[in-house]
Parts: structure tokens; C-alpha cells; sequence
């Protein structure tokens, strides 16, 4: 990065410089890959660049269906420049099939379609692990008006409408995805964050029988191995259909 781009943020899987337009922020996708808040750590050569261009692809598939996103265009392979958000400190999960916590959680079983799409909502707060937090508490602690947070919610659930029948053509099942969003500059509420196979599950609907095969980061968090594999998968079967 250019030494007048200071760097603003660093986060897990990101970086994030300022831009010469005060508005905007230039952001950098790191080979780095966690689990469990940080417990487990390793570096994927290429997943950079891989979740990147697949979060570019999925913000454009946004936005041409009126999602606000913080995504303006790609600066390279693995940066991005977006409009500057203040995050939300919320992480908004959405579910179409249990697996993953909320099946260590409760008694459904992995791989159960469920009836509606579920939203859990976490505290994106790691010294706490980001707990699973209520309605209520949101309230409470005065992260902001319910009217912002129904916003949200009905956001996330449009786009859930548009990435599932996405995923569905390319042969991937959105078993469930975090999203993170933010107030810009005029205080408008944007999609933040990336949307990539670090934060969506996608499975392989290629299967003759009901073998579960994780093309996301479940490949790293279980030890499946695999990952860049998976991720470069992702990139080719959207680069062949749009
Ligand atoms: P979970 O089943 O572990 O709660 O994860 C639900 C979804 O949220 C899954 O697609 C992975 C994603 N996720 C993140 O992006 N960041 C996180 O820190 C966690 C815990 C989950
Ligand atoms: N965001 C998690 C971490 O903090 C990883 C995960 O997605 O499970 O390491």
C-alpha cells in the first residue's frame, strides 16, 4: 500500500487504509484464516485474493437488486475500495439449514432444513467471544433503535432471497451466512464487511447422495483440508455463470 494510505484497521482476515477521499476506505484482504475466536490460526496462500474477488462478485449481485453495500469496485486481485462505514458492532447470522453452533446449541440435528430462516444476532465483541445476544440487550446497551435494527433484519432476509437462488444455479447450497453492517457518512445503513466462504456456508448440491462436502471455511475449521481448493471452486463456478 502507498505510504499516504495509513492504516486504519486491522482485523482478523483484513486490512483496512484511508483513501484520498475522506468517505472511502481502501480495504486489503489478508491470506489469514482463524477459527474460534482466533484459538486456531493459519495462512492459505491466495485465500486473499479468492475472497475478494468472490465478495466483489456477490456485492454487485447486491446492489443490481437495490442492496446498499459499502462495495464500490475492485482496486486489485485482493483490495477493494469502499464507501467508509462506522460497524455496527452486531453479527447478524442467518440460517437455512441448522449446522454449527446452533446445532451444539439445541437438539436439532446437522443438516435439517429449517421451516423459516432463522436469525441469531451476536454481540461482535471478541474479548467477550461474541456472545448470542437479545432483542432486548440491543436495547439496553443502546447499540441502536429498534428501527434500525428491523432494517437490518429485513435486509438481511432479502439477501438471503438473492444469494440462495444465486448459489442454487452454480450448484451451492447457502446453508448460512454472517453478515456485519454500518452507517456511512449520511447515516444510510450499509452491507459492510465481506461475503465470502469465511462468513457463508456452501455445500456442494453435486452429490448423488446426502454426503455434506464444505466449500467454505469448515474445511478449515473441521481439518478438512482442502481450502484453497474449495475457495478457487467458488470463484470458477460464479466466473462461469455470470
Ligand atoms: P456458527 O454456526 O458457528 O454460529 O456460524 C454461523 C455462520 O456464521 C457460518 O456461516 C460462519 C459464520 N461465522 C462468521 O462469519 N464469523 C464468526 O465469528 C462465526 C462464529 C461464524
Ligand atoms: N471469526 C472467527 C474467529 O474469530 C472464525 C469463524 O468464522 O469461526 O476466529
Amino acid at each position: 500500500m502507498n505510504n499516504k494510505h495509513e492504516l486504519i484497521y486491522e482485523g482478523k482476515a483484513k486490512k483496512v487504509f484511508s483513501h484520498d477521499d475522506i468517505n472511502k476506505v481502501i480495504i486489503e484482504f489478508k491470506d489469514d484464516a482463524t477459527a474460534f475466536n482466533a484459538l486456531k490460526k493459519a495462512k492459505f496462500e491466495g485465500k486473499g485474493k479468492l475472497n475478494c474477488l468472490i465478495s466483489a462478485r456477490i456485492f454487485e449481485l447486491l446492489i443490481k437488486n437495490n442492496i446498499p453495500t459499502h462495495f464500490i469496485e475492485l482496486k486489485n486481485e485482493n483490495t477493494m475500495i469502499a464507501h467508509k462505514i462506522n460497524v455496527i458492532p452486531l453479527e447478524i447470522v442467518l440460517r437455512n439449514t441448522a449446522y454449527g453452533s446452533l446445532c451444539q446449541q439445541t437438539t436439532i440435528k446437522p443438516g435439517t432444513t429449517l421451516a423459516k430462516p432463522l436469525i441469531d444476532i451476536y454481540l461482535k465483541n471478541d474479548q467477550l467471544n461474541d456472545p448470542l445476544i437479545t432483542r432486548d440487550r440491543i436495547e439496553l446497551i443502546n447499540i441502536l433503535s429498534s428501527e434500525d435494527l428491523d432494517l437490518i433484519i429485513d435486509l438481511t432476509l432479502k439477501i438471503n432471497g438473492i444469494m440462495k437462488s444465486f448459489f442454487k444455479n452454480i450448484q451451492l447450497q447457502l446453508v448460512d451466512f454472517k453478515l456485519e453492517f454500518g452507517y456511512d457518512c449520511k447515516k444510510n445503513i450499509l452491507l459492510g464487511d465481506e461475503i465470502s466462504p469465511d462468513n457463508c456456508r456452501l455445500w456442494d448440491m453435486n452429490q448423488k447422495n446426502d454426503t455434506i462436502v464444505s466449500l467454505d471455511k469448515d474445511r478449515f475449521r473441521n481439518d478438512l483440508g482442502g481450502l484453497i481448493e474449495a475457495y478457487s471452486e467458488i470463484n470458477q463456478r460464479i466466473n462461469d455463470f455470470i
